[in-house]
């Protein structure tokens, strides 16, 4: 017997818009995925689901622990793994932006910008040709220029809630981002007999006829 397809999904926010969605695409037991507790994998039939922090999905779907899964475009451009995306799930959309304090400019050269995303933000600069000094954070990533410890932020900007709440705006737009589906290379053709129907369901859950 064929071992089970192997799928590694983000736990948290969106797990939980991601779970209707597999409802309407009738994977079997979707509904145990937002059972709380310990358990990091669950068994639905055929399909063994892991549930991993968003950034470590890449990472088990390109070195083939898990064959597919389901992560932000952000963690993939931050990341440049390169995967295959083969459906946009138009969920967990927000965009990834600088935003800096309300009426305050910041320095024309050599601006500090604090961020979770190094990569996309020193990359967006350098688009601009203007040479930022980028700084690291984890999170709370709104506190930075409240604080003195930057400029700006690039980050991402869902309701704007939270950039409003700490009086900041945003300046510039880096980029679009939604949840997809990513697939390991190899077993996108080996297992394309239990993938391409699984991914036909969740197309058909996407875009309702
Ligand atoms: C994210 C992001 C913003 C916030 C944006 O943070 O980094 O801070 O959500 O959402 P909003 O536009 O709807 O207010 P997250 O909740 O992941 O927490 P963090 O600050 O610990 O990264």
């Amino acid at each position: 017997m064929d071992p089970p397809l192997v799928l590694a999904l983000p736990k948290g926010r969106i797990l939980k818009v991601l779970v209707p969605l597999f409802v309407r695409a009738g994977i079997d037991g979707a509904e145990a995925l937002l059972v709380d507790d310990r358990t990091l994998f669950r068994d639905l039939g055929t399909l063994r689901v892991l549930l991993l922090k968003p950034d470590d999905v890449p990472t088990y779907v390109e070195y083939g622990a898990a064959d597919l899964g389901v992560c932000g475009r952000d963690v993939l451009l931050e990341r440049s793994i390169d995967l295959y995306q083969p459906l946009d799930l138009g969920i967990g959309r927000c965009r990834m932006v600088v935003a800096g304090v309300i009426g305050q400019n910041p320095p024309a050269d050599f601006p500090r910008v604090a961020t979770k995303f190094p990569r996309l933000a020193t990359e967006h600069f350098a688009r601009r040709g203007v040479q930022a000094e980028v700084i690291y954070v984890q999170g709370s990533v709104e506190l930075a220029p409240l604080t003195g410890l930057a400029d700006l932020i690039v980050d991402i900007v869902e309701t704007g809630t939270t950039l409003a709440q700490n009086g900041l705006e945003v300046r510039e737009e880096v980029a679009f981002i939604s949840s997809v589906v990513v697939a390991n290379r190899a077993s996108y053709k080996l297992r394309q007999m239990e993938i391409g129907p699984m991914l036909t369901k969740l197309r058909a859950a996407v875009r309702p006829s």
